[in-house]
């Protein structure tokens, strides 16, 4: 549909092309405002500010929407696994076995990390947050792959992809072993790519490795629900870094640090933290409720709220359901799966929150099967990395294949106008 919106400022009229998406939604292309009209918009965090048209993610925020390339993430949640997912987000179709196989096999013989990346990995003191050290190695990549910088062709594209799918769960999986004081070690590539990982963070030296299938199918499930997000701020951050060609490494390691933050992906951190504090607190939902809604308490209810997710966020549904059938098959009880359901129902039922329609979000269960699993807290957002990985490459891959601009948003000056400089002896 090429329609046109029009703006009419001080008597004149300027149109711009109003384009139409595969969903419906509209957007106002504004591509000559500025030479027209002499104008830029404003738009703080950019809420109502597309920055790309893409056909990797679809979310609809009021009716709680989320699909990966059309496919519905209840269905890919349900009967997928995180590869696949993987190769779907990043080349736009579900792989069929061949397609799979060597997708994977690329992978695993890319898997091994220069055992000079350790001694990067020896600088960091035992208590350094996992996303700072994760962040360092991932950009630490680009040092020891140099070819896969400014790649051009999807060829080399696709290779510095499977150079990181297969590097990225060892600097995981080291990531983890550095502040649990065990070797650095390399997994099984005859296991699959989840249960690698797995083996790769928990093995225990001299240990028969063994795992119950259902921890990897929960683990496997939520990589998935965490794989692709379209525009949030970490996939802005890979597309904005990746735009002026700095390579994918460097690209997914701002995107790392953009996860980390609590407004982001380090909320599922914060959530439990937040739960224990209540635990500890006695564990009255009520009286943290009412401190959330408190503007003149610092107290956020962390997993709760969304910039898009004005109902449900489905993965936050799927999540609850898998926290209860985790936490009941591994027989673990979870005293804060409690309190967090006491909060959703109160918040659910309170007006604060209904008003400004504060669901809860995809941080909000996760941490609780994350510990079920025996994942350590300070890890909750380096899962929430790996998970998103494929997601980042996705939207890194589309942007450089449609040799997107670089980024460089305007800004409105409100600082001081031309004045004289002074020397130091008349100030
Ligand atoms: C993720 O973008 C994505 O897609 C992200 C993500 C992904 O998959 O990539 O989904 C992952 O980051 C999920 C969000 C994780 N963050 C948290 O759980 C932190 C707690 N939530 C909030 O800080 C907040 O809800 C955000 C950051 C998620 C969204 O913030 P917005 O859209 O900028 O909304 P806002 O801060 O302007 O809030 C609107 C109102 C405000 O009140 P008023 O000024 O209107 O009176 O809602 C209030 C806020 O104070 N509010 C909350 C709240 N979240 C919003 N009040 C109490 N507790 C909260 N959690």
């Amino acid at each position: 549909m090429s329609d046109k919106a029009i703006l009419e400022y001080q008597g004149k009229k300027y149109e711009f092309p109003v384009i139409e998406g595969t969903e419906g939604e509209l957007g106002i292309n504004i591509k000559t405002l500025r030479s027209e009209a002499g104008m830029i918009t404003l738009d703080r965090g950019y809420k109502n500010t597309g920055s790309c048209e893409s056909a990797i993610t679809f979310l609809n925020g009021e009716e709680g929407i989320l699909r990966y390339r059309g496919y519905a993430i209840e269905d890919l949640a349900e009967k997928a696994d995180f590869l696949e997912v993987a190769y779907l987000l990043i080349f736009g179709e579900l792989p069929n076995k061949q397609q799979l196989d060597k997708f994977y096999g690329d992978i695993k013989e890319e898997s091994e990390v220069d055992e000079e990346m350790k001694k990067i990995l020896d600088g960091f003191p035992k208590a350094a947050h996992p996303m700072g050290v994760l962040a360092s190695l991932t950009s630490a990549l680009t040092a020891f792959n140099p070819g896969s910088v400014d790649v051009e062709s999807e060829e080399d594209m696709y290779k510095a992809i499977v150079k990181i799918l297969g590097k990225f769960p060892v600097l995981v999986a080291w990531t983890q072993r550095k502040k649990s004081s065990l070797p650095l070690n390399y997994g099984d590539d005859s296991l699959g790519y989840v249960e690698n990982l797995h083996k790769m963070m928990f093995e225990k030296p001299g240990k028969k490795y063994n795992v119950d299938k259902s921890v990897i199918e929960a683990l496997d499930k939520l990589l998935i629900l965490h794989a692709d997000h379209e525009q949030n701020c970490s996939a802005s951050t890979v597309r904005m870094v990746g735009s002026s060609h700095a390579g994918l490494f460097a690209s997914i390691s701002a995107g790392i640090s953009a996860l980390w933050g609590p407004l982001h992906g380090g909320a599922n951190q914060a959530v439990i933290e937040m739960l224990e504090g209540i635990k500890a607190d006695g564990g009255d939902t009520h009286k943290f409720m009412q401190k959330a809604k408190d503007k003149d308490d610092s107290f956020r209810l962390m997993g709760f709220g969304h910039r898009v997710y004005k109902n449900f966020d489905p993965r936050a549904k799927i999540i609850k359901k898998s926290a209860d059938e985790v936490l009941n098959g591994l027989g673990v009880e979870d005293p804060v799966l409690d309190i967090a359901k006491g909060l959703e129902k109160e918040a659910l039922e309170d007006d604060y929150f209904v008003k400004r329609k504060l669901y809860p979000n995809v941080d909000f269960y996760s941490g609780i099967i994350y510990r079920a699993l025996g994942i350590p807290v300070e890890m909750f957002t380096v899962m929430f990395a790996l998970g998103r990985l494929p997601g980042w490459i996705a939207q890194w891959r589309e942007m450089r294949l449609k040799k997107e601009p670089i980024g460089r948003p305007r800004q409105i000056y409100v600082g001081e106008n031309l004045r004289e400089f002074k020397p130091v002896s008349e100030r």
